[in-house]
This record gives structure tokens, C-alpha cells and sequence, in this order.
């Protein structure tokens, strides 16, 4: 009697745990987590009614991984569909992901219509060096209309009367990171400019290409734009925006026969990752640029330990993009593919402990994740230093007074 009482209490509150999950999945949800719900709720069913018939914990709980295992094999992927006589249009290919996705697609034999920033540029230059002629590249800055409106006539010129198959939204780009405040505005309005409106642009552009031919939209995003990374506001933002737009296309545009998927990756060494010199010349612009009282309260140090960390992130970031690339084949050639694809080490765990932890939990995880800050913005160090007997009102004001003084009034741009 006693063990049941305890073993009782164990399942409780395991329980308690995943159906708060289901739950909080259930009023986020859209369709196609459904089956995962299903299952799910069977799962904690089952483990309900052998906890009833008090069973041993470990027995139940090997009963649970095999009903796990069960749905996870039972959803084994369909066969793909063929290559042949498909056409693909990718942006952002002088490097990174569209770099690495264009020679795979044509190895795979797809037509591929590739973009590239600079159409003399190494990525250019490599690409046109090794693919086969079944590969355009075409100059696209996705900033600018008529750019993409020529690669639209490019494009339909090449295909005659082959429709297109998918349109790979790669090209994306991280103006500079940093505290959100501390991020200056041209860093928000860039980071929109390329992620947001570019990718909307070249969406509504091809969309009646790909309307005709009920072909796949994928989208690369980031799990910063729906996570609260720190350092990454004006990139997430941009990229929590494009979420939302191509999201509401794809159920408005279901009845049309197309399919979205949208990439979330991991960290990968892609973009301006390695440019040292990239980050050094963001770094001073942004120290020129700032307001001499916020320069203050968080000091040099602060912003230049911001910097060394990212840099040094982005040393530790997997070289290997194939698990992105794989993935975008999937999207494209899956009977049904996935709405939504979490690629790379570490991002299910990060969705998981993100949506079923409390937000202390998951705010201190994602710290932990991306950049760990040692350093505290100078004011609060000064603040610290005053002493234990100060009330924490009294110190606050104290130090804005400092400030204040050293700096004359702060200005705002
Ligand atoms: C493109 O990918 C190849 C590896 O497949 C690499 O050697 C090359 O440097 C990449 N180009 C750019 C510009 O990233």
C-alpha cells in the first residue's frame, strides 16, 4: 500500500508536467501539431491506466518510450518524390547556406535559379566553377524591386513553360548584435530591410510561378525569432515578422495546393560569422554612434565583452551546413512536408525547455545558450560597489546622479 501511495504520487507529477505541456500546446497550436498531441495525450493515457493497476515504475515507464518509439517509427517519411523536370529558385547563394544548397540541388539534378549578391564575387565564381549550366545565377540585392523583377523575367525566360517548384527564401543577414538597447536603429531597420521586406518582396513575386505549378515555399528563419535571445533583438524581430507573414500565407493560400515549411537552425557558421573585420568595423560604428550617456551607464568594456563573445560563439558554430541543406531537399521533395523543421544540435531541446519551462527557467537558459555575459554594465557595478546599508531607491539615485554629472545631460538622437 505504501509503494502505491508513493509510486502514485511520482506518476501524479510526472504527469502533472506533460499534461501542462499538452495543454499549453493545445493553446498554441495549429494543425499540423495535432498528431503529436494525439499521440501525446495517448501517452499520458496509457501511463494513467498503469498507474492504476500499479504497476512497477520501471515497467510503465518502458511501456511509455515504446508507445514514444511506436508513433516515432509509425510516422516513418514517405517515399520522395522525383527530381526530375524540377525547377528551384534560391537567394542569397554567394555563400552560407545557399552556397552549400545550390551544388547539392544540382548534383541532385533540379534546374536551380541561384541569386547572388555580387555576380563577380568568390561565391559567384566558386558556384559557376563547379555546377553543371542547369544552374543560373542571377545578380539580386533583394532590397532593391527591380532587381527582383528582373530575375522574375530571367527566370520565367529560362523556364518556357515549366513552371516553378520551390522558392528557397535563404538570403538573410545579422547587421550587428547587441543589447536592445544599445542597438542602433539603422541595425533594426537593416536587419527588416533584407529578412522582412526583401523576403516579402521576392515571395509576392514569384508566388504566381508557383501558384501554377502548386510548388513549396521554404523559408530560413531562426529560433531567434521566436525566442527572446539575448544580444539578438533586431535580428529576431526581423525574422519574428517574417514568421508571421509567410505563417498567414500558408493558410490563405492552402486552397491553392502550395506548401510552406519554415527553418528554424541551430547555430551554423554561415554569413559573416568569420569576418573579423566585419565585426570590428560594426563594433566601432556602433561606439561612434552611441549616445555618450548610454556609452556611460554601460561602458566600453560591456559592449566590447558583447563582441568577444559573439565572436567567439561563432568559432564554436557547426561548419557542417548539411543538416540544412538535407532538410531543405526534404521540404522540397516530402509528399508532406513539415510546416515547421528544427535543424541542428540543440534546438528541440532549447523548444522544449522554452515552451514547458517556467520563463525564469528558459530566460536563464537561453543566457546560458548564447552569449554569457560576465561583465555588468558599469553603472550597476558602481551601484553594487556603494555598499549593503544603501536601499536599493536610494542607490539607483545616487548613481543616475554620477552619471548625470559626468556626463552633463544625457542627449537623445
Ligand atoms: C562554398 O562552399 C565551398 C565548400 O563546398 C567552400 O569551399 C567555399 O568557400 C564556399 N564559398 C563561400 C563564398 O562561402
Amino acid at each position: 500500500m505504501e509503494d502505491y501511495a508513493l509510486s502514485f504520487w511520482i506518476y501524479m507529477a510526472v504527469m502533472s508536467v506533460f499534461v501542462g505541456g499538452a495543454v499549453k500546446k493545445i493553446l498554441a497550436s495549429h494543425i499540423s501539431s495535432m498528431p503529436t498531441l494525439v499521440a501525446w495525450l495517448g501517452a499520458i493515457v496509457l501511463v494513467e491506466r498503469l498507474c492504476a493497476l500499479c504497476m512497477p515504475a520501471v515497467l510503465a515507464l518502458g511501456i511509455f518510450c515504446a508507445v514514444c518509439w511506436f508513433y516515432t517509427a509509425w510516422a516513418a517519411p514517405a517515399p520522395a518524390l522525383p527530381v526530375e523536370g524540377k525547377a528551384v529558385f534560391i537567394t542569397g547563394c554567394d555563400s552560407g547556406f545557399g552556397n552549400a544548397t545550390v551544388k547539392h540541388l544540382d548534383a541532385m539534378g533540379f534546374q536551380v535559379f541561384a541569386t547572388v549578391l555580387d555576380l563577380e564575387g568568390e561565391g559567384a565564381r566558386h558556384l559557376k566553377s563547379v555546377c553543371s549550366p542547369r544552374v543560373s545565377l542571377l545578380q539580386v540585392d533583394i532590397t532593391q524591386p527591380q532587381q527582383i523583377q528582373q530575375a522574375l523575367l530571367d527566370t520565367k525566360a529560362k523556364l518556357g513553360m515549366k513552371g516553378l517548384w520551390g522558392l528557397v527564401n535563404n538570403a538573410g543577414l545579422c547587421v550587428n548584435f547587441g543589447d536592445a538597447e544599445l542597438s542602433l536603429m539603422s541595425n533594426y531597420r537593416g536587419c527588416m530591410e533584407v529578412n522582412f521586406f526583401g523576403t516579402v518582396m521576392v515571395t509576392k513575386t514569384f508566388l504566381p510561378l508557383l501558384r501554377q505549378s502548386k510548388g513549396r515555399i521554404i523559408t530560413i528563419s531562426s529560433p531567434s525569432g521566436e525566442q527572446p535571445f539575448p544580444c539578438l533583438a533586431s535580428y529576431g524581430a526581423s525574422k519574428a515578422a517574417l514568421n508571421l507573414f509567410i505563417n498567414t500565407l500558408r493558410h490563405e493560400l492552402e486552397p491553392w495546393g502550395l506548401k510552406f515549411s519554415t527553418i528554424l537552425p541551430s547555430a551554423f557558421r554561415t554569413g559573416q560569422c568569420r569576418n573579423t573585420d566585419y565585426w570590428e568595423k560594426q563594433h566601432k560604428h556602433l561606439i561612434q554612434n552611441l549616445s555618450p550617456s548610454l556609452l556611460e551607464e554601460y561602458g566600453e568594456e560591456y559592449i566590447l565583452e558583447t563582441k568577444d563573445l559573439f565572436q567567439n560563439h561563432a568559432k564554436t558554430a557547426s561548419e557542417d551546413l548539411s543538416p540544412v541543406v538535407n532538410t531543405i531537399v526534404e521540404a522540397l521533395l516530402s509528399p508532406q512536408p513539415s510546416v515547421r523543421y528544427y535543424t541542428g544540435a540543440g534546438v528541440r531541446l532549447m523548444y522544449f525547455i522554452c515552451s514547458y519551462f517556467p520563463v525564469s527557467i528558459s530566460d536563464k537558459f537561453l543566457e546560458k545558450l548564447f552569449v554569457k555575459k560576465k561583465v555588468m554594465p558599469r553603472a550597476l557595478r558602481k551601484q553594487n560597489g556603494l555598499g549593503t546599508l544603501l536601499s536599493h531607491s536610494l542607490n539607483n539615485n545616487n548613481n543616475n546622479n554620477n552619471i548625470n554629472n559626468n556626463n552633463n545631460i544625457s542627449k537623445i538622437e
